[in-house]
């Protein structure tokens, strides 16, 4: 039975633990809720929010309108051959649940987004990646439902144009679908990806010369463990800003001046600069703004040190902004769904 609650406190429901209502709460626990839902006068006249683990959203102000937190559980094996399997997940399975049952049953691919905070349905949201894999490596569609019409639409890898920390459904299919469950496509033959540099000096500190796919998911939680806060603990959305694209040209000049710029080259020429260096060079690792922070351990992340408002996040991260574009003439983009 589908209930609706008034001014409702989000708190519990933000990794942030800022201080918000919702006008109106709602959880759901099938589609066939999500196709009630919509006939409701609440949900038609009313702003919305679907919500899974409120780990990449901050609260600046209370949400006038009505927050659908979403249950939908379930994971399957929707096909199979010798060499690969299709995983279908429910959007509200927990993201690393969901990656450690992957594990279990030894099919690889996801196992370098172990331990990323949140739900399956938010995954193809902004792609998200983590030490060498991103999510369209291994996607193969998900199903959606139009917010009004309540249409069913599946969409295949092509149609959600995924990008780096991005997708068609922070675009222009922004607020306009309910992604209801995503399908993986995952190898049975474990073939593990320990291209990125932190993964291997893991790996060597642990002893294992021919890591399994565990063993590259241990690594993987190692290196998160060390330096990202758990928001169980310490109030954060990961990442607050994406890393910054520049032109060759650009990076050739910060580099003149900037001997250690952190910096990788992209097929496309261009650079990719580690936008927790430029904040760590502007001297803000562990500035404190109004009971914001930027997080010591590593200063792309912004958090709430203590009892902040997401208003002084927010102006925490204008502020780093400020500082990194007066250094180094580099505009970086906040990756976090300001509300
Ligand atoms: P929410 O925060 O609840 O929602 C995010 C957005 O998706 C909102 O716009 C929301 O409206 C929308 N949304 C959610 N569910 C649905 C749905 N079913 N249908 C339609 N829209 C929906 N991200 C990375 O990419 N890589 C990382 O390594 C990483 N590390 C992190 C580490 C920490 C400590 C934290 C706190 C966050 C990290 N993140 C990372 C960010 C975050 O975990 C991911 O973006 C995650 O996918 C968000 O999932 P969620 O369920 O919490 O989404
Ligand atoms: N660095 C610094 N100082 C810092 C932080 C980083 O100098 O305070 C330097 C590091 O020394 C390293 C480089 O920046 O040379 C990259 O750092 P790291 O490996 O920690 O990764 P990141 O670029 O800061 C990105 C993602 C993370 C993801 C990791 C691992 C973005 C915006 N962030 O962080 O994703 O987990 O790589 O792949 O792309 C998230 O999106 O929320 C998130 C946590």
């Amino acid at each position: 039975m589908l209930q609706i609650r008034e001014q409702v406190n989000l708190k519990p429901y933000n990794t942030f633990g800022i201080e918000a209502t919702a006008t109106y709460f709602t959880e759901i626990n099938s589609v066939s809720d999500f196709l009630e839902l919509i006939k409701n006068p609440v949900y038609q006249n009313s702003e919305k929010l679907i919500i899974g683990g409120g780990s990449n959203l901050l609260f600046t102000k209370n949400f006038k309108g009505l927050v659908i937190k979403n249950n939908l559980k379930g994971i399957a094996v929707v096909f199979e051959n010798e060499n690969e399997v299709i995983v279908k997940a429910s959007a509200g399975e927990v993201w690393h649940n969901f990656v450690m049952w992957c594990i279990d049953k030894n099919f690889s691919g996801l196992e370098n987004l172990s331990l990323i905070p949140g739900c399956v349905g938010a995954s193809p949201m902004q792609n998200i990646g983590a030490y060498g894999v991103e999510i369209k490596d291994v996607f193969e569609e998900l199903e959606a439902y139009h917010m009004t019409s309540g249409e069913k639409k599946t969409f295949k890898n092509s149609d959600c144009q995924f990008g780096y920390r991005e997708s068609v459904f922070k675009r222009e299919y922004k607020n306009q679908f309910f992604i209801a469950s995503v399908s993986f496509r995952l190898k049975k033959q474990a073939k593990v990806n320990t291209s990125y540099g932190a993964i291997n000096s893991e790996l060597q500190n642990m002893n294992i010369a021919q890591p399994t796919i565990r063993d590259v998911s241990n690594a993987v939680i190692h290196i998160r463990q060390s330096k990202l806060p758990d928001p169980k603990e310490t109030g954060n959305a990961g990442s607050f800003f994406k890393n910054p694209e520049v032109s060759a040209q650009k990076h050739d000049e910060l580099k003149s001046k900037f001997e250690t710029l952190a910096a990788y080259p992209l097929a496309n020429r261009n650079y990719k600069l580690a936008a927790g260096w430029l904040i760590e060079q502007c001297g803000l690792k562990g500035y404190e703004h109004k009971g914001a922070a930027v997080h010591t351990k590593q200063a792309l992340v912004l958090i709430n040190k203590n009892n902040a408002t997401g208003n002084s996040v927010f102006e925490l991260s204008a502020y780093v902004m400020k500082q990194v574009f007066e250094k180094f003439g580099v505009n970086l983009e906040r990756e976090v769904n300001i509300i």
